[in-house]
């Protein structure tokens, strides 16, 4: 058997919609690059689909491939995710995107940063690694996340760009940040399913951290308490910029108006649904 023939195998026990996550499980298994497996002539050992075997078993009882290879990409970055961090999704990447846009180096020589519910630190360090001279503070309240978010600001090479800090929301943040607004920008994709929705999620979900996911109960809870609090943290015209769920963008632009943020602006991800919000402060 070779690598195609056991990628057949796979796919026979995953299902053509997990195509990729079964060549995903090859390649970890057989420690192989993407590069590498469609030119592999290997011939495989017994060992080695059974170990293959045992990852599949895992994938069928619903653990997620990330979870699995330890694995995963964004932004064109590796990142270590465990089963302390919320998987970083594709559509995340739009904020890094809008953000881009935003904070063109010449109006924003040395932005300055705060990434709310950092998890695997994906966002922070996304940020860290596109925009140079960024100054980033990264917060979470799982010291076990944070574990992971400094353990992959130090795979991507910015460890020294990056402050992490274990708070619940802003509590710990020091107060010279709120003495002299000290902020160009406040991102966050913080939890937003609806509780009572968390167990209706598939099975592959609930194997993410409920706090990463638990919004309360209209799934709003923390866009409340970062809108309000942002207005002292965010220096005159910096941005807030939110992760949001669906049907959540008029409530959300609601309570930023209400805040006073203007400029507010809704951007939809690549499947034309509402991903993003962002305002400026006007203060
Ligand atoms: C939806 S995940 C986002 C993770 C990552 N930023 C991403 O985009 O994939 C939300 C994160 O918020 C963190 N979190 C939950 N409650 C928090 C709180 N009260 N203060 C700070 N972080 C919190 C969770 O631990 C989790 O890492």
């Amino acid at each position: 058997m070779n690598p195609t023939e056991l990628l057949n195998y796979g796919k026979g026990q995953l299902g053509e919609r997990n195509l990729n996550d079964a060549r995903i499980l090859i390649e970890h298994c057989l420690k192989l690059k993407p590069s590498e497996f469609y030119f592999s002539k290997k011939s495989i050992k017994t060992r080695e689909k059974n170990s293959y075997q045992k990852l599949l078993d895992k994938r069928k009882n619903g653990l997620p491939t990330a979870y699995i290879t330890e694995e995963t990409e964004f932004m064109g970055l590796k990142f270590f995710v465990n089963k302390n961090v919320l998987i970083p999704r594709q559509e995340t990447e739009i904020l890094i995107e809008e953000v881009l846009k935003l904070l063109p180096t010449s109006h924003f020589p040395l932005p300055t940063i705060l990434d709310i519910g950092t998890g695997s630190g994906n966002i922070a360090i996304s940020l860290a690694k596109y925009i140079s001279d960024a100054k980033i503070i990264a917060t979470d309240i799982s010291k076990e996340a944070l574990g992971v978010a400094k353990k992959n600001a130090k795979l991507n090479d910015v460890s020294d760009k990056i402050t992490f800090l274990q708070s619940n929301l802003f509590n710990l943040l020091p107060s010279t940040f709120y003495l002299l607004p000290s902020f160009d920008l406040i991102i966050s994709n913080p939890p937003y399913i609806k509780n009572s929705e968390i167990k209706k999620l598939q099975k592959e979900i609930q194997h993410e951290p409920k706090i990463a996911l638990d919004g309360g109960k209209d799934g709003l809870n923390f866009y409340k308490k970062i809108v309000l609090m942002s207005r002292k943290l965010l220096k005159k015209n910096g941005f807030l910029m939110f992760e949001i769920g669906y049907h959540h963008s008029q409530k959300i632009k609601k309570m930023m108006a209400a805040a006073k943020f203007r400029n507010i602006k809704i951007v939809n991800d690549y499947s034309q649904q509402e991903r993003v919000i962002y305002g400026q402060n006007s203060n």
